[in-house]
């Protein structure tokens, strides 16, 4: 027991520790990642460390360093880690088998699927979309474009034809890798089919490898569709042996994923090979506090970062064993999530909150009978989390035993940035706490002037680069220095407030730009808005969030329609949200929509959110100032409306 401690001799394993880190990492970053770094398997060492402006920006780590992210997360667990399973897999109906793939296996499995891939005409730095349910071929398609060297883009099954269109026209993909269909909970999910109707507007896309999961029927064009299955089998054939991973430079592109902000249009967000895994499995270690052997049970899909990042590549760079499941917690029953932790005794849990609340809805009854002994950390991510929930999870999850990591992050930082590290640091409910080596944040107010001191409040930004962060917008670098980088200069903005305590932890109180949080999902509020103004006979709408007792938020539209409601306003919400569910996708549905005959606008014609944000909370009388408004009037009539 003692020795698996020695295995990762960069795991801080007490406080006294963690602080000596911190400070070493703020006296020489360089010196302190570097030492990281020099633990995994490069082919060629780099030549510098860091190179950075944060004018530009321009961020690299590990400079003329060569190395695939492949050979950390399988080759190099071969010898010692080949029969330790690398990924269990439960399916959504627990009457099914579960699946183990060994490292041996997956790494077979990965070479035989880049051999498929080339076999297609993928070539390094080509784009390749990945719209499948979480199923062992979502990892195996995702590792083996990144020992191919092409850059995956994972989309989550949830989104609609249109946004897959976009997202592939943006990324310019080639390639396509999904699935005939996906279960989640009681559903299946046409994949496929989606897939279908987003490639009529993507004429630039050369082929299609379908692998089959719920044998729906599929239409398979030819010259264009191929079956995984068959691919593999003509790979097999040949039996080409394995397949040595693509040399890349440590700034090569590992992937794109798409994400949020407060513009309509979703941004790809790019990650590279070197610096992204050293901090994902560094940040993996320590933050969970992994021990060999452990089983490590994310619940994220793949196709957010929380997925890419802690189901795939910081456990599988660390040799750990994932559990990756295919259904949802409330399926077939909401004690789905202990059922599972008994079944594979699972040591970690990370879920989110939106997940925690969901399930404290249904009560206790569901741990009844459960032996959730083997849990030793619990882990939440992607919201607030609330006093309530925090210690519903310790309590109830945890046996009141197992330390909560509350990990504050994005999909542009990569990996987590703030977190207590479990049972070494400090935890706090609803606190992220402390941030990771390496990670120099800041709080500044309007002006960008820094705040100092303790128990204050503001925006958060981030003083240094580090080695996971954001490179790029792909194919449009202006916009990543216009989003983070240019409302403070030379700190890079996160889009989120955050306030430090007497103690100086960290408490993320949410987005203060126009980006949702629903369910722990990002979505832009002007997002949703081009979607409903693209319903015919709406006129304007505006989208704010409200407090939800389990999404966290909700979404609230507020909408002028000038077209015939017919006989009931009831049958246009619902085309409004089957508007919007096909032009986003499910996930981005309003909770509520008020129709209005105006909305509140300054005279320069701006809407004042402001206001509608406190309808939308319940607000009715106390709206603040709104001189500033061109018809003041409005504001009651929105007040007093029924919705
Ligand atoms: C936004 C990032 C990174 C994983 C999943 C979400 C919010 C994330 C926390 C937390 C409070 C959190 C922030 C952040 N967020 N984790 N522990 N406490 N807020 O990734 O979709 O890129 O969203 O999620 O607002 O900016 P994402």
């Amino acid at each position: 027991m003692y020795l698996a401690f020695m295995s990762y001799p960069y795991q801080i394993t007490s406080y006294s520790r963690y602080r000596e880190e911190y400070a070493r990492s703020e006296q020489d970053p360089e010196a302190f990642w570097e030492d990281i770094a020099s633990h995994f398997i490069w082919r060629r060492k780099w030549d510098r460390v860091l190179d950075w402006n944060f004018h530009e920006p321009h961020v690299k780590w590990f400079l003329g360093g060569r190395l695939n992210i492949t050979e950390n997360c399988l080759d190099r667990h071969l010898r010692e880690k080949g029969d330790t399973p690398a990924i269990i897999w439960e399916p959504n109906n627990p009457e099914e088998f579960s699946r183990e793939l060994t490292y041996r296996e997956l790494f077979d499995q990965v070479n035989r699927f880049c051999h498929v891939l080339v076999r297609n005409g993928v070539k390094k730095g080509d784009r390749v979309c990945i719209y499948m349910g979480m199923t062992p071929e979502l990892a195996i398609a995702v590792l083996a474009c990144a020992r191919a060297g092409a850059i995956h883009s994972v989309i989550f099954g949830g989104f609609s034809a249109q946004s897959i269109a976009d997202r592939i026209q943006d990324a310019g993909a080639e390639y396509v890798i999904t699935s005939d269909g996906a279960y989640r909970g009681g559903k299946d999910i046409p994949l496929k089919q989606v897939m279908d109707d987003a490639l009529g507007g993507c004429p630039g896309v050369k082929r299609v490898i379908v692998a089959m999961r719920t044998r729906t029927p599929v239409s398979m064009m030819k010259g264009r569709d191929v079956w995984w299955e068959d691919e593999v089998a003509a790979v097999d054939a040949i039996a080409p042996g394995n397949f040595e991973a693509v040399e890349m430079d440590s700034e090569d592109p590992l992937f794109i994923l798409y994400t949020s902000g407060s513009t309509g249009k979703p941004k790809g967000v790019v990650h590279t090979h070197g610096g992204y895994m050293v901090y994902t499995h560094y940040t993996f270690i320590n933050v969970f506090q992994y021990q060999p052997g452990e089983i490590h049970y994310c619940t994220a899909d793949i196709g957010w970062i929380t997925g890419h990042s802690y189901v795939l590549y910081g456990p599988l760079s660390a040799g750990a064993t994932t559990l990756m499941f295919e259904g949802i917690p409330t399926w077939p029953d909401a004690g789905r999530f202990w059922q599972i932790i008994e079944r594979h005794r699972v040591h970690i849990l990370y879920t989110a909150p939106t997940a925690i609340r969901s399930l404290m809805s249904f009560g206790t009854g569901p741990f009844e009978g459960r032996d959730l002994s083997s849990l030793r950390v619990l882990g939440t991510v992607g919201e607030p989390i609330n006093e309530e929930a925090w210690h519903w999870y310790h309590q109830h999850a945890g046996g009141g035993r197992c330390p909560v990591v509350d990990t504050w992050w994005q999909t542009e930082t990569g990996g987590v940035m703030i977190s207590n590290l479990a049972g070494v640091t400090p935890q706090k409910p609803a606190y992220a706490t402390l941030p990771l080596p390496g990670v120099h944040p800041l709080l500044v107010d309007e002006s960008g002037k820094e705040i100092t001191g303790n128990g204050v409040s503001g925006n958060l930004c981030i003083r240094h680069p580090w080695p996971s962060m954001i490179r790029t917008t792909y194919g449009d670098h202006e916009r990543c220095r216009q989003n983070y980088f240019s409302t403070y200069p030379l700190l890079y903005f996160t889009g989120d407030g955050a306030l430090r305590d007497g103690e100086g932890y960290y408490r993320i109180t949410g987005r203060v730009d126009d980006v949702l949080n629903v369910s722990g999902h990002r979505i832009g509020t002007a997002e949703v808005e081009n979607a409903i103004n693209m319903h015919t006979g709406v006129v304007e709408s505006a989208v704010v969030g409200y407090p939800h007792d389990i999404k966290g938020q909700g979404i609230y539209a507020f909408v002028l329609f000038s077209g015939h409601h017919g006989s009931d306003e009831e049958l246009t919400r619902r085309d409004i949200l089957q508007t919007v569910a096909r032009v986003i996708g499910p996930i981005a549905k309003p909770d509520k929509i008020q129709f209005v005959t105006g909305l509140p606008k300054t005279r320069s014609g701006k809407i004042m959110r402001r206001i509608l944000r406190k309808i939308a909370e319940g607000e009715r009388e106390q709206f603040g100032d709104t001189t500033t408004l061109l018809d003041p009037g409005v504001v009651g009539e929105i007040a007093s409306g029924k919705i």
